[in-house]
Protein backbone atom coordinates (compact mmCIF):
# COMPACT_ATOMS: atom_id res chain seq x y z
CA UNK A 1 0.00 0.00 0.00
CA UNK A 2 2.75 2.60 1.01
CA UNK A 3 4.87 1.45 -1.85
CA UNK A 4 2.00 1.90 -4.29
CA UNK A 5 1.25 5.44 -2.32
CA UNK A 6 5.02 6.38 -3.11
CA UNK A 7 4.93 5.40 -6.67
CA UNK A 8 1.40 7.42 -7.57
CA UNK A 9 2.99 10.10 -5.94
CA UNK A 10 6.42 10.12 -8.03
CA UNK A 11 4.13 9.80 -11.12
CA UNK A 12 2.60 12.77 -10.88
CA UNK A 13 5.27 14.77 -10.26
CA UNK A 14 6.90 13.31 -13.03
CA UNK A 15 3.63 13.96 -15.22
CA UNK A 16 3.22 17.70 -14.06
CA UNK A 17 6.90 18.52 -14.28
CA UNK A 18 6.61 17.16 -17.93
CA UNK A 19 3.25 18.71 -18.89
CA UNK A 20 3.93 21.13 -21.29
CA UNK A 21 5.72 17.76 -23.59
CA UNK A 22 3.01 15.45 -23.49
CA UNK A 23 4.53 11.90 -24.79
CA UNK A 24 2.44 11.70 -27.98
CA UNK A 25 0.93 8.35 -29.53
CA UNK A 26 0.08 9.20 -33.02
CA UNK A 27 -0.78 6.14 -33.93
CA UNK A 28 -3.77 5.99 -31.41
CA UNK A 29 -4.24 9.89 -32.04
CA UNK A 30 -5.03 9.67 -36.05
CA UNK A 31 -7.36 6.52 -34.94
CA UNK A 32 -9.20 8.81 -32.34
CA UNK A 33 -9.13 11.36 -34.86
CA UNK A 34 -10.84 9.27 -37.38
CA UNK A 35 -12.81 7.57 -35.05
CA UNK A 36 -14.61 11.11 -34.09
CA UNK A 37 -14.84 12.29 -37.33
CA UNK A 38 -12.34 15.07 -36.35
CA UNK A 39 -10.94 14.72 -40.04
CA UNK A 40 -14.35 15.55 -41.37
CA UNK A 41 -13.56 19.72 -40.51
CA UNK A 42 -9.66 19.88 -39.69
CA UNK A 43 -6.92 18.56 -41.85
CA UNK A 44 -3.46 18.78 -40.69
CA UNK A 45 -2.18 21.51 -42.50
CA UNK A 46 -4.82 22.94 -44.30
CA UNK A 47 -7.61 24.72 -43.22
CA UNK A 48 -11.34 23.79 -43.80
CA UNK A 49 -14.33 23.71 -41.09
CA UNK A 50 -11.72 23.98 -38.63
CA UNK A 51 -8.47 25.53 -38.55
CA UNK A 52 -5.63 22.91 -39.52
CA UNK A 53 -3.71 20.94 -36.56
CA UNK A 54 -0.56 22.55 -37.45
CA UNK A 55 -2.34 26.14 -36.89
CA UNK A 56 -3.62 25.33 -34.03
CA UNK A 57 0.17 23.93 -32.89
CA UNK A 58 1.32 26.90 -33.54
CA UNK A 59 -1.17 29.35 -31.80
CA UNK A 60 -0.56 27.19 -28.23
CA UNK A 61 2.99 26.90 -28.71
CA UNK A 62 5.00 27.53 -25.21
CA UNK A 63 1.20 27.36 -23.60
CA UNK A 64 1.36 24.72 -20.62
CA UNK A 65 -1.93 25.40 -20.01
CA UNK A 66 -2.99 24.42 -23.62
CA UNK A 67 -3.58 20.84 -22.82
CA UNK A 68 -5.81 21.12 -20.33
CA UNK A 69 -7.97 24.19 -21.96
CA UNK A 70 -7.93 22.41 -25.08
CA UNK A 71 -9.05 18.87 -23.75
CA UNK A 72 -11.99 20.76 -21.77
CA UNK A 73 -13.12 22.89 -25.66
CA UNK A 74 -12.84 19.48 -26.73
CA UNK A 75 -15.98 17.96 -24.76
CA UNK A 76 -18.26 21.14 -24.08
CA UNK A 77 -17.14 22.47 -28.42
CA UNK A 78 -17.62 26.02 -28.53
CA UNK A 79 -16.92 28.93 -31.10
CA UNK A 80 -15.10 32.13 -31.20
CA UNK A 81 -11.24 31.44 -30.69
CA UNK A 82 -10.58 30.72 -34.70
CA UNK A 83 -13.73 32.22 -36.15
CA UNK A 84 -17.71 32.25 -35.96
CA UNK A 85 -17.85 28.67 -36.82
CA UNK A 86 -18.69 26.41 -33.94
CA UNK A 87 -17.12 23.00 -32.97
CA UNK A 88 -19.67 20.86 -31.83
CA UNK A 89 -19.41 19.14 -28.38
CA UNK A 90 -18.07 15.73 -28.18
CA UNK A 91 -19.16 14.36 -24.26
CA UNK A 92 -19.06 10.95 -25.20
CA UNK A 93 -15.20 10.65 -25.74
CA UNK A 94 -13.61 9.67 -22.97
CA UNK A 95 -11.11 11.66 -20.80
CA UNK A 96 -8.25 9.64 -22.03
CA UNK A 97 -9.04 9.71 -25.84
CA UNK A 98 -9.16 13.76 -25.22
CA UNK A 99 -5.94 14.14 -24.22
CA UNK A 100 -4.44 11.61 -26.36
CA UNK A 101 -6.10 13.79 -29.82
CA UNK A 102 -5.19 16.93 -28.41
CA UNK A 103 -1.43 16.32 -26.85
CA UNK A 104 -0.64 15.13 -30.50
CA UNK A 105 -2.39 18.03 -32.13
CA UNK A 106 -0.41 20.10 -29.85
CA UNK A 107 2.94 18.20 -31.06
CA UNK A 108 2.04 19.20 -34.40
CA UNK A 109 -0.16 16.43 -35.71
CA UNK A 110 2.86 14.49 -36.76
CA UNK A 111 2.26 11.39 -39.02
CA UNK A 112 4.14 9.16 -36.46
C1 LIG B 1 -18.22 20.03 -37.35
C2 LIG B 1 -16.81 20.41 -37.51
C3 LIG B 1 -15.81 20.00 -36.43
C4 LIG B 1 -15.57 18.74 -35.92
C5 LIG B 1 -16.29 17.43 -36.18
C6 LIG B 1 -14.42 18.91 -35.03
N1 LIG B 1 -13.99 20.20 -35.00
FE1 LIG B 1 -12.43 20.95 -33.94
N2 LIG B 1 -12.94 22.80 -34.50
C7 LIG B 1 -13.93 23.15 -35.41
C8 LIG B 1 -14.04 24.60 -35.50
C9 LIG B 1 -15.00 25.37 -36.38
C10 LIG B 1 -13.07 25.11 -34.60
C11 LIG B 1 -12.80 26.57 -34.27
C12 LIG B 1 -13.57 26.92 -32.99
C13 LIG B 1 -13.31 28.32 -32.51
O1 LIG B 1 -13.09 29.24 -33.32
O2 LIG B 1 -13.35 28.54 -31.27
C14 LIG B 1 -12.39 23.96 -34.00
C15 LIG B 1 -11.35 24.06 -33.10
C16 LIG B 1 -10.60 22.99 -32.62
C17 LIG B 1 -9.46 23.08 -31.76
C18 LIG B 1 -8.85 24.39 -31.23
C19 LIG B 1 -9.77 24.99 -30.20
C20 LIG B 1 -9.34 26.35 -29.71
O3 LIG B 1 -10.03 26.88 -28.83
O4 LIG B 1 -8.32 26.89 -30.20
C21 LIG B 1 -9.01 21.81 -31.52
C22 LIG B 1 -7.84 21.37 -30.65
C23 LIG B 1 -9.89 20.94 -32.24
N3 LIG B 1 -10.85 21.67 -32.90
C24 LIG B 1 -9.76 19.58 -32.28
C25 LIG B 1 -10.77 18.71 -32.76
C26 LIG B 1 -10.75 17.27 -32.58
C27 LIG B 1 -9.64 16.49 -31.92
C28 LIG B 1 -11.92 16.80 -33.11
C29 LIG B 1 -12.45 15.39 -33.11
C30 LIG B 1 -12.71 14.80 -31.80
C31 LIG B 1 -12.63 17.95 -33.66
N4 LIG B 1 -11.91 19.08 -33.42
C32 LIG B 1 -13.84 17.86 -34.33
C33 LIG B 1 -14.72 22.26 -36.11
C34 LIG B 1 -14.83 20.90 -35.84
Amino acid sequence: MMRFAFVTALFGAASSAFAAEQPVNAASAMAIARGNACIGCHAIDRKLVGPSFQQIADKYKGDGQALAKLAAKMKTGGAGVWGSITMPSHPGMSDADVRTVVAWVLAGAPPK
